[in-house]
């Protein structure tokens, strides 16, 4: 790896946020490594996750936006194995990653994480994701402690359009968004590209660690 150049791995830079990140990171001075499985890494798998950091070596930034489906549904009704596989790909695939990427990352380094405002904001049928966001920034302020020097943060977003909704029949999408746009503060959905930039803020700024930065369009005062 170029000793001059400032190094990325993105995880989940393959599409949506995380390829967002990519773009607004993109220029001669930086090296960018993008992963997901459709580039041969499943980040819940530890093992395959251990022998991609072995093989970058020595990098400076780790930003993970990997995976975005869980069970929607009443704790009562989501079956237990749907929300054990939501948490392997989120939640340990994000542990994996901060686990063996912290030995690689220089020490001015960082990892910025991904979480989402149903971690704080209580809505009914939505609890796998509550609690894979809230475990998930719970553990990113441990990390900020136990990996310093290394900066660890992350973002949350709210509603963001991206491909992780092109599974939604298009009239019920619109709808949402529509809706979104009419009752958000910010009278708008998100785009990937907003939310980029709180990982660029992230990476950038030297007095922030073990922080939780909300790009909802207001969600979380709603
Ligand atoms: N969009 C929203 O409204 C929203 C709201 C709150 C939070 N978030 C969070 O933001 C993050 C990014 O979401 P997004 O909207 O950008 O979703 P997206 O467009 O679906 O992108 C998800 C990325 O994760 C990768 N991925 C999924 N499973 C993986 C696995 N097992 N191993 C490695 N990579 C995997 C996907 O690539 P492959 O399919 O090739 O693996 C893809 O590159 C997620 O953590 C999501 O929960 C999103």
């Amino acid at each position: 790896m170029s000793q001059d150049k400032t190094s990325y791995v993105i995880l989940g830079g393959t599409s949506g946020i995380g390829a967002a990140v990519a773009k607004q990171l993109e220029n001669s001075e930086n090296i960018i490594h993008v992963a997901s499985r459709q580039t041969g890494l499943d980040i819940s798998d530890e093992k395959s996750v251990h022998a991609y950091f072995e093989s970058i070596g020595a990098f400076d930034h780790l930003i993970i936006t990997a995976g975005s489906a869980a069970p929607a549904g009443k704790v009562v009704d989501v079956k237990i194995p749907d929300a054990k596989a939501a948490f392997d790909i989120k939640f340990w695939g994000s542990i994996n990653a901060a686990k063996h990427a912290s030995r690689y990352i220089k020490p001015n380094g960082t990892i910025t994480l991904t979480t989402g405002m149903l971690s704080r904001k209580v809505i009914a049928n939505t609890y796998t994701k509550t609690a894979i966001n809230a475990a998930l920034e719970a553990t990113t302020k441990v990390l900020a402690k136990e990996l310093s020097p290394i900066r660890v943060n992350a973002v949350s977003p709210g509603l963001t359009m991206t491909t992780a909704y092109q599974g939604m029949d298009e009239q019920n999408r619109e709808s949402m968004y529509e809706n979104a746009r009419n009752t958000l503060p910010a009278g708008r959905v998100g785009t990937a590209e907003d939310v980029a930039q709180a990982y660029v803020m992230a990476i950038t700024n030297p007095y922030m660690t073990g922080s939780i930065i909300d790009v909802d369009g207001g969600a979380l005062i709603n």
